[in-house]
């Protein structure tokens, strides 16, 4: 079976169907996790259409994820300078520093420290980002923790990118074995992130006042242990 990714969502599809699409687009992957040696390259077997039934078939393309690069620049603005992106994460952060944000993420995604993932939307134009989802572990009061966090930008909002992307990270996670319980903290007016931790299988745990960037947000805290709990 595999997942297509369609203008109206994501769908699971027969193998036979697949198999008539272009198959040499079909298994492109690119997981650059800068570890010793490289990570064996996660197999993204989702397909994204942009015009649908137009032509009376799938375009085929495929979707990637891949390291945050410096030329994400623009990409980050606009999910994090922009007020309808950051509505429910406290409002717009400002511009200024975002070249610095970027350089940090990816010398962290290149040390292999946190995973800074961005959709790319057709493996063909890997400088087109659809959004991003990052998994990092920090600390707080003397306890290491795991986090997950994801942002979809509005024209590729409500196809399931968000939450197959955050799967396949979980996967991965769950194959590495480092991460543990993975925590996430969507607002609790945050109905799309809300529902892609239920729907992927976290328990909620409660409702807290979480700090993101210098604000306070009324969150719920979710929880999952990616080796047995993904659904
Ligand atoms: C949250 C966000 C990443 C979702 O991206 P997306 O690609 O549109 O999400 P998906 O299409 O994968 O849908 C995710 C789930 O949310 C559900 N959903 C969508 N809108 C919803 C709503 N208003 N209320 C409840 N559930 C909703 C979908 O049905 C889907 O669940 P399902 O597959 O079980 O049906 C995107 O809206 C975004 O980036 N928002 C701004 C930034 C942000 O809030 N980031 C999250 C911080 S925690």
């Amino acid at each position: 079976m595999r997942a297509v990714l369609g203008a109206t969502g994501v769908s699971v599809i027969a193998e036979s169907s697949a198999a008539a699409l272009d198959r040499s687009t079909a298994q492109r992957t690119e997981w650059t996790t800068g570890s010793p040696g490289g990570a064996a390259p996660v197999v993204v077997p989702v397909w994204w259409t942009a015009d649908g039934k137009r032509n009376g078939g799938w375009t085929g393309a495929t979707v990637l994820l891949r390291n945050v690069r410096l030329g994400d620049v623009e990409a980050y603005v606009r999910m994090r300078c922009d007020p309808v992106m950051m509505d429910e994460l406290g409002g717009p952060l400002p511009r200024t520093g975002i070249e610095a944000k970027v350089a940090r993420d990816v010398e962290r995604a290149a040390a292999d420290s946190d995973w800074i993932k961005m959709i790319v939307p057709d493996e063909t134009n890997p400088d087109q980002v659809a959004g991003t989802v990052t998994l990092w572990s920090h600390e707080t009061d003397g306890e290491v923790a795991s986090e997950i966090g994801w942002m979809v930008l509005p024209e590729f909002q409500g196809r399931g990118l968000a939450k197959w992307a955050t799967r396949e990270v979980l996967e991965r996670a769950r194959d590495d074995r480092r991460w543990g319980l993975v925590h996430a903290y969507p607002a609790v007016t945050n109905g799309p992130s809300n529902g892609i931790c239920r729907s992927l299988g976290f328990t909620l745990a409660g409702e807290e006042e979480v700090s993101f960037a210098g604000r306070i947000l009324r969150s719920h805290h979710w929880v999952i242990d990616p080796a047995t709990d993904l659904a």
